[in-house]
């Protein structure tokens, strides 16, 4: 545990607390010191007063949070008095739990119990993205004329996202979901996946499957609800006429209407089994038609002047 206060005093009331409970507790007297410890010693949970110095507690939550090393670290939030503000606050810095003071210790434990049995199933969680985002890479591998589309889709899709104005965190996500967005192919018949023609309507029923089979997968992801969106939506069509649930217009989430239009410009511009690439201005053109039809006006748009002002990744 790392306990963040600038009063002697209250580090050693907790520090004697959670020792009792077999917890062993670093300690820092303000917030620059509380990041460089969390980077030190990787804890499993930080419990910080509100309102130490050099960084309050709401500002190292909202830091700690934003970066993807320490975004799963639990926070609870020591305030000084139990009101809505601190609550409020709180929540949109990402705080997982609160205690006022005066501290009451069974209460203070029992939340911290709880705060590490998250941290544990959160760890397990990270092993399990690893083992899926390594099946991603092994599943393109079973497609040569796929090669190297996840890397490129992913890079498309973070210059785009940023473009788009998402955050640093969904960014993150969107990274993740791009790299896993046909993870569902495994499921998919390689006779249908590599076939050098055009797919028969039952075959192309049986393709669509793919975006099903990817959400089940990445199931254990569901945290990470973007990821999940993404798989499932990323062949949705802006004017609804796409799979697997025909969703239309905002409906669609705004991470898969992003990844629609990155997907469909990187495989324009790749060799197919049935047909050669195209050129830059020959896909930029297909953007441009499908622009409100296929995909979402704006982010084809968006996407179409990052590439003629060169301004991709
Ligand atoms: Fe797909
Ligand atoms: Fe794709």
């Amino acid at each position: 545990m790392l306990a963040v206060d600038d009063s002697r005093e209250n580090l050693e009331l907790i520090q004697a607390l959670l020792s009792v409970a077999g917890y062993e507790v670093v300690t820092a007297s303000n917030g620059e010191e509380a990041l460089v410890v969390v980077e030190e010693e990787s804890p499993d949970l930080i419990l910080i007063d509100a309102t130490v110095p050099n960084m309050n507690g709401f500002e190292v939550c909202t830091l700690l949070k934003s970066k993807e090393e320490t975004r799963l670290l639990p926070v609870l939030l020591v305030t000084p008095v139990q009101e809505t503000e601190y609550k409020i606050r709180g929540f949109e810095a990402g705080v997982d739990d609160f205690v006022h003071r005066p501290i009451n210790s069974v209460e203070l434990l029992a939340r911290v119990r709880s705060l590490v049995r998250t941290k544990r199933l959160n760890d397990q969680l990270v092993n399990v993205e690893n083992i899926i985002l390594a099946l991603a890479t092994a599943i393109e591998a079973k497609d040569p004329y796929t090669e190297g589309h996840v890397d490129r889709v992913a890079s498309y899709a973070l210059s785009l996202g940023g473009e788009t104005g998402l955050a640093p965190w969904e960014l993150q996500l969107l990274r993740k979901a791009a790299i896993l967005h046909d993870v569902g192919k495994i499921g998919v018949n390689e006779s249908v996946l590599l076939k050098p023609g055009p797919l028969s309507a039952d075959e192309f029923n049986h393709m669509k499957r793919h975006t099903v089979i990817g959400e089940r997968i990445c199931k254990p992801l569901q945290q990470d609800r973007l990821i999940l969106e993404v798989i499932r939506h990323h062949h949705e069509r802006y004017d609804g006429k796409g799979y697997p649930d025909g969703l239309a217009g905002e409906d669609i989430p705004i991470a898969a209407r992003i990844m629609a239009v990155v997907d469909a410009y990187d495989a324009l511009t790749s060799d197919r089994p049935y047909r050669k690439r195209l050129s830059q201005e020959q896909a930029v053109q297909i953007l441009k038609q499908e622009a409100g039809k296929q995909f979402d006006p704006k982010i084809a748009i968006a996407f179409v002047s990052m590439l003629e002002t060169g301004r991709l990744g």
